[in-house]
């Protein structure tokens, strides 16, 4: 049977990965994979993570099954997290939560929900988006298509061409917007360019789809999440995927959620239905032990306070790379402006060079990144930012 099914193409990150690992130049930068790192190139296990883990696992006196909506405690926490202390519309009951299997797995299981309930639904999402969405919406059985986002002439969004574009949307379209540190671009929605969306949003009865991957990594922890509070205070129907792989570190242990609004309470309530049953249908139950983590942290004022330091401290190193390299990239390519590099959020930049340029990066530079040449800015360090610049200067000359 199976001799039917042909070889997949090699996954580009994981070759990419793959390629870095393999050189053995001292100079290697990794700027590919989209994990936070830190000064000495480690993406560590967060100090509030050990002590959770620590005391979640001296109090834990069963791995029996939790529920397929996963650790309640967790789901009410992430709401505030998420949400804010006191929202309005999770005081009014009109939240849903359920925990997933990472962002990934929240991102599905919303993909399943707008297809039972609307199986021809079509998901916009941006001009470029994370490479992800495309299999995890899509594996639904939904449709995508995409609106216009990025403007690599400025390196930051092009507004007017977005709402052109969203403005054209029939009724019930739905829209993914990436709540900040935008994949892979960087350039991110003002608070302002929020309630514009949010105002056409009402006016063309289209339905938000928030993607919230790295909340406090932007530029702070109740910042990053303006769009999806402003939008769950002033809407009937929004889904919220939330990632707590980067801002918690807690990447290989799946842990995330969604939250689903809804008009009614009644209507919520039929909606955590659906939850369960689409997680039954794929995975049963989320695995425990990252959300276990997260409660603990979240619910403990002393862990809560060192997780915020900690978050605090990657989005300070992002923000501080950033300005260095714009510097670096000053003096090494005065030529070329790069300056947009400092007014973009998050761990993702695009180069903005060529295939051909990412090639001679990597072949003659030993610098990695993704073909579009999108950069992990956390992949860099004080002391290869000059070489990164010198090499990148080399090649646009
Ligand atoms: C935009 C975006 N959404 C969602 C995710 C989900 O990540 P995970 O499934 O590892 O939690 C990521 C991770 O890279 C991401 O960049």
């Amino acid at each position: 049977m199976f001799e039917r099914l042909e070889r997949m193409p090699d996954d580009p990150i994981l070759g990419l990965m793959a390629a870095f690992r393999a050189d053995p130049d001292t100079r290697k930068v990794d700027l590919g994979v989209g994990v936070y790192r830190n000064d000495k190139g480690e993406t560590p296990v967060l100090d509030a993570v050990r002590k959770a883990e620590a005391a979640v696992l001296a109090r834990q006196t069963s791995k029996t099954y939790v529920a397929p909506a996963g650790n309640a405690g967790f789901n009410q926490a992430m709401e505030k997290l998420v949400f804010g202390e006191g929202h309005p519309t999770v005081k009014a009951n009109r939240v849903r939560t359920i925990q997933a299997p990472g962002g990934c797995g929240a991102l599905r299981v919303g993909a399943e929900l707008i297809r039972a309930a609307y199986p021809d639904a079509v998901v916009h999402v941006s001009t470029p988006t994370w490479a992800n969405h495309v299999p995890l919406l899509t594996g639904s059985g939904i449709k995508l298509e995409r609106y216009p986002y990025y403007d690599s002439a400025t390196g930051g969004v092009n507004f007017s061409a977005m709402m052109e574009g969203l403005e054209k949307l029939q009724k019930g379209a739905i829209v993914l917007l990436h709540a900040s540190c935008h994949n892979p671009t960087g350039a991110d929605l003002s608070d302002q360019q929020w309630r514009d969306i949010l105002a056409l949003v009402q006016r063309r009865g289209l339905v938000p789809y928030i993607d919230m991957a790295y909340q406090g990594l932007g530029t702070g922890i109740a910042e990053d999440a303006f769009g999806p509070r402003l939008f769950a205070a002033e809407l009937p129907e929004v889904l919220v995927a939330v990632s707590c792989s980067k801002n918690f570190g807690l990447y290989r242990e799946r842990t995330g959620a969604l939250h689903v609004i809804n008009q009614t309470t009644t209507g919520a309530d039929a909606i955590l239905t659906q939850l369960v049953r689409i997680a039954r249908t794929i995975y049963s139950m989320p695995p425990d032990h990252g959300a276990a983590i997260v409660h603990e942290i979240l619910t403990n004022d002393a862990l809560r306070g060192s997780w915020t330091d900690e978050v605090g401290t990657m989005r300070a190193r992002i923000a501080r790379l950033r300005t260095a390299a714009v510097a670096q990239l000053a003096k090494a390519a005065p030529q070329e402006d790069f300056s947009f590099i400092a007014r973009q959020h998050g761990m993702f930049s695009f180069l903005g060079v060529d295939k051909d340029q990412v090639r001679e990066l990597r072949e003659k530079h030993h610098v990695y990144m993704t073909d579009d040449s999108r950069i992990n800015i956390a992949g860099l360090k004080d002391d290869n930012i000059a070489y990164f610049a010198d090499a990148v200067a080399q090649v646009v000359k």
